[in-house]
């Protein structure tokens, strides 16, 4: 974990801005805080007020509580967005992850067939090849940004396969994306809302054409002929869930494998134990997940009515945000939660999220984290951090924990 400060009542301000870099930083200290002093607190997230959750139960309760919706409009009856923004932006924004029953499982049935874990056994070989084939060319360089080189291109190449871009597009694809991911905060978040967005908008609409027109097998094509056949997705619809699917699909796992390296390479003691005892993976990536995951928060909720929880009433319309982050280190639910036990059981983080929109895509950022880990581990036995650990820069993007670059060497 990144170095924190000592924060107090009286050095605190609040609302707490989730958006600045004193919070990307220190945000396990910020979390411990929230927990203990103001566990419904006010926020700030860019230009929206919000209140954020931070103790587990509290964001447990939350998720499945039907006095919180997504559906911006079916709480505040306002617009679907908390700031105008165009309209490729809000149709890219329609999509399962801020619909609400019944509209959510409509959408969700559509798609969750490719993602459970016995359709996914067929991709076991992809990815054991594609990162094989990543760790020749990285190997050849020695010293390497671990994102880029390795845990950026496994997630990228796997969901684009299985949404079916043509190879002849994934330049234009990946560019696309990255532009539209770095772009989240600050200034440049305008820039991605009105430029970058439309641009991948148009991108997906040229996919979705070719698909109309060369049927194959893979997902884009699946859904245009649930389409077709039963009135069931509209060509916005279709956007959106492509959408959806593409960013959900990478923008999460290259950092979950970018955190595990980091987060292994910190502790040296619990590395060495994997090393010795590979069978503990599966358990030791759930314990990366909860101790310093990519997610840490989800999307907004909306309150349907005045919610009141520990003394603090949540107005009408309010947005509020469970702090997943500071769910996972919440001493009242895990034992000793700032010790990084690979063997840790039970471990009910909630870095996936929970309720209905528990993450469409968890197993199959477990089977590219599983490969990508193994594999580098196995071919790298003094895999190293080229700079200290406190000296990693982090993207201030609010609700995540990403590095900018982790530069390690292989050999
Ligand atoms: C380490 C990797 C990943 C993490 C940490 C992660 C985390 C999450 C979280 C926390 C949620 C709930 C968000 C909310 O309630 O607002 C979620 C939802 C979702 N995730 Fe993931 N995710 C990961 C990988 C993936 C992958 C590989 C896919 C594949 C497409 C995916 C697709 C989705 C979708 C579609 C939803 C929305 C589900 C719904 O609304 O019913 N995720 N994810």
């Amino acid at each position: 974990m990144i170095a924190t400060k000592e924060l107090t009542s009286s050095n605190i301000k609040t609302p707490i801005n989730i958006s600045s870099k004193d919070f990307t930083y220190n945000k396990y200290a910020y979390y411990k805080w929230l927990r203990e002093e103001a566990p419904v607190c006010k926020g700030k997230f860019a230009v929206v007020n919000l209140y954020l959750l931070s103790r587990y139960h509290d964001c447990v309760n939350m998720l499945k509580d039907s006095r919180f919706v997504r559906n911006r409009t079916t709480a505040t009856g306002g617009s679907r967005m908390p700031f105008p923004v165009p309209k490729s932006v809000t149709l890219l924004s329609q999509s399962m992850i801020v619909e609400d029953e019944p509209a959510h499982r409509r959408l969700r049935n559509l798609v969750h067939k490719a993602f459970t874990p016995r359709a996914l056994t067929q991709l076991e070989d992809r990815i054991e090849h594609l990162t094989h084939e990543l760790l020749d060319q990285a190997e050849q360089q020695g010293k390497v940004d671990i994102k880029e080189a390795y845990a950026l291109p496994i997630p990228v190449t796997v969901i684009s396969e299985m949404v079916g871009v043509r190879d002849t597009d994934m330049e234009k694809f990946r560019t696309s994306m990255r532009v539209l991911t770095t772009g989240l905060s600050g200034w440049s978040l305008f820039r991605t809302l009105f430029w970058d967005m439309r641009s991948s908008s148009a991108f997906i609409r040229e996919l979705i054409a070719y698909k109309r027109a060369n049927p194959q097998d893979d997902i884009l094509t699946a859904l245009i002929q649930a389409e077709e056949e039963g009135d069931k997705l509209s060509e916005d619809e279709l956007v959106s869930m492509v959408f959806l699917l593409i960013i959900a699909g990478y923008e999460t796992t290259v950092h979950l494998i970018t955190n595990s390296v980091v987060t292994l390479l910190q502790h040296p003691d619990q590395l060495a134990r994997l090393r010795e005892r590979p069978e503990l993976l599966d358990s030791a990536i759930e314990e990366i997940m909860r101790y310093n995951g990519p997610v840490h928060g989800t999307k907004l909720g909306y309150a349907v009515e005045d919610v009141t929880l520990h003394g603090v009433t949540i107005p009408k319309g309010a947005a509020v945000m469970p702090l997943l982050g500071a769910a996972n280190h919440d001493p009242a639910v895990f034992e000793n939660p700032e010790v990084f036990d690979i063997a840790r059981t039970p471990n009910r983080h909630l870095g996936f999220g929970q309720g209905i929109h528990y993450c469409l895509g968890a197993p199959l950022a477990r089977l590219e984290t599983r490969i990508a880990l193994k594999n580098l581990l196995e071919r790298s036995p003094n895999l190293q951090l080229t700079v200290a650990p406190e000296h990693l820069q982090l993207q201030n993007i609010p609700g995540w924990h990403r590095y900018e670059r982790v530069s390690v060497m292989l050999r």
